[in-house]
């Protein structure tokens, strides 16, 4: 079953003088991961802020087409008729700077925050924050100060506090752009974890591509407010030539060896340099 369904969606910024998405098209199936990639500019943002209706309910413009969420019951919300308040909780939203989503005092507050305003009873309130902080790591830092925490821990505290508010989809935005290295392998190993353990639906915009060439269901391919691919991460892996000519980052191994494979050299496209090698050694290269 979808939980998302996107259909014909164009949306026009104020003031802007082209679309940012045209005529954009696709569903979100339930449990899948879903990867978008693309240039700067192609309207990924643009589409993460329309999946939870801050496209058009908070930000205006010219909108067109539909975007209506499920919820487990499966009720249906178009996104025009339904208040953000209402979608936040099932489209739950991260996006790429976790300093402009965390504004309250301590660790603890900033998980039960989004609670609260689910009007939950607060043992349940409680129960849930300590959930969503052992989940991500971070139990053990609940009366710190969100802005004293590692960029990893403050996107890791994003997600949690997202998270336990049980959505149907976790969308989010380039969630470690802003990271070091560190940070950004804790921020995908959380997400592994959550699709892992709980197997939740993920729609995640990622500028490094490796992770989802290597654990998305599906991904989209954005280009000029357009999706123009969509495929299994081995679908798109054979379009490397698209990719490189959008200026979309690819993982340095696919790039070798779509290469050698066109030499004859190599027999498929592997994405990690582990696989790269071994399949050298193999093929005896
Ligand atoms: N608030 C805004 N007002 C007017 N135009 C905007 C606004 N935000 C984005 N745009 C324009 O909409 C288009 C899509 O932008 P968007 O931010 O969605 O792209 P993106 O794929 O997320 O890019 P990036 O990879 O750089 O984050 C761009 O042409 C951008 O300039
Ligand atoms: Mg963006």
């Amino acid at each position: 079953m979808n939980v998302i369904s996107v259909e014909n969606l164009s949306f026009k910024y104020r003031r802007a003088s082209d679309y940012a998405l045209k005529n954009v098209t696709f569903n979100v199936e339930r449990g899948e991961f879903l990867g978008i990639i693309g240039p700067s500019g192609s309207g990924k943002s643009t589409l993460c802020l329309a999946l939870n209706g801050i496209i058009p309910n908070s930000i205006k413009g010219e909108f067109t087409g539909r975007v209506v969420v499920r919820d487990s019951e499966g009720r249906e919300f178009d996104t025009r008729k339904t208040p953000v308040s209402q979608l936040s909780p099932l489209v739950g939203l991260v996006l790429q700077n976790p300093d402009s989503q965390l504004f309250n005092m301590t660790v603890e507050e900033e998980v039960a925050f989004g609670l609260e305003n689910l009007a939950l009873d607060p043992n349940e309130i409680g129960r849930r924050v300590r959930w969503a902080l052992e989940i991500s790591g971070l139990w053990g830092l609940e009366n710190e100060f969100p802005p004293n925490l590692s960029g990893g821990e403050k996107q890791r505290l994003a997600i949690a506090a997202v998270f336990a508010m049980r959505p149907q989809v976790l969308v989010l935005d380039e969630p470690t752009s802003q990271l070091d290295p560190l940070g950004r392998e804790e921020v995908l190993g959380l997400l592994s974890l959550l699709r892992r353990e709980y197997g939740i639906t993920i729609v995640l915009v990622e500028h490094h591509t490796d992770y989802i060439l290597r654990h998305a269901d599906r991904v989209l391919v954005m280009d000029a407010g357009r999706v123009i691919f969509e495929g299994t991460p081995a679908e798109v892996a054979e379009e490397t030539e698209l990719l490189k000519s959008l200026g979309v980052k690819i993982p340095a191994s696919l790039e070798i060896s779509y290469e050698l494979r066109k030499r004859g050299k190599l027999k498929k496209l592997l994405i990690t340099p582990e696989e790269l090698l071994s399949e050298l050694r193999s093929s005896g290269g």
